[in-house]
């Protein structure tokens, strides 16, 4: 190769690596479905009206300890607006949070309950808001977390539900559950382990099946970078085909 060509591939490589590092990465900004969402997301309300009660139930719904018939306040929020008596109830079965937040983020069962003519029943998970078997000292022992896991969750739900059914004297209801991420587990769980309490559960990106050996851990990551590289894929036949109709 004669030393001026190989001057032109060096320049040319030093152009190349240069534009390489000084275009800035490509990372899409959000598009308008998601900076919906993460204006809704924002939300701590619920922008419906609901009522707010305060359910007392019982601590330990499976063992005989001293502490096990230690009352605490569930909350819970309503909407009959468009409910009549033995009309379906639906509900929310509350994860990691607030309920009012869930309630406020849970736009889909406000926008089917007038077409169900559905009760909405939101229920604070235990530990969480004001729903607190401890009031401050909640979370300071061993002792008094040890209250805190999906099964005695789950059993607060069931007993809630049934003693609201009997006081609404609407037994004949179905009950459908309904839940996001954490709370789309319960919702699944609930129904598989309370069928008789309720007819049917949506649980929504809800990683029921996300634990060691049944799902590698590595899999959101892999899902992640799978779309990544589609992307990119996407990214650069659109690009070559702007270049061939410029061309
Ligand atoms: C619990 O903590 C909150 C906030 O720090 C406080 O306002 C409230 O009075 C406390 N409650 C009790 C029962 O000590
Ligand atoms: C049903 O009524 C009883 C008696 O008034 C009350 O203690 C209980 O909290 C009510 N249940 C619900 C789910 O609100």
């Amino acid at each position: 190769m004669a030393p001026s060509s190989c001057f032109l591939l060096l320049l040319l490589f030093t152009i190349s690596a240069t534009l390489v590092e000084s275009s800035p990465a490509y990372f899409p900004g959000p598009n308008a479905y998601q900076i919906s969402l993460a204006k809704q997301a924002k939300k701590t309300e619920p922008d419906f009206p609901y009522k707010t009660h305060f359910f007392p139930q019982v601590l330990d719904h499976f063992t005989f300890q001293p502490k096990s018939s230690k009352i605490f306040y569930q909350k819970y929020l309503t909407n009959d607006h468009y409910w009549h008596r033995e009309a379906p109830i639906f509900v929310y079965t509350g994860n990691e949070g607030n309920i009012e937040w869930f309630a406020g983020n849970t736009g889909f069962m406000l926008d089917i309950a007038p077409k169900f003519q559905a009760l909405l029943v939101f229920i604070e998970h235990r530990f969480y808001g004001e729903s607190m078997p401890f009031g401050n000292d909640s979370y300071k022992s061993a002792e008094t977390l040890g209250y805190l896991n999906s099964q005695q969750a789950l059993a607060d739900f069931a007993v809630l539900i049934r003693s609201l059914k009997q006081n609404l004297s609407s037994e004949a209801s179905p009950v459908v559950v309904f839940g996001g991420s954490y709370g789309g587990m319960l919702a699944a769980w609930f129904r598989l382990k309370y069928p008789h309490i309720t007819i049917g559960a949506l649980a929504s990106s809800a990683p029921i099946l996300q634990f060691d050996d049944i799902t590698p851990w590595s899999s959101f990551y892999d899902a992640v970078s799978q779309d990544y590289k589609v992307c990119f894929k996407l990214k650069e036949t659109g690009l070559s085909l702007s270049l061939s109709l410029r061309i």
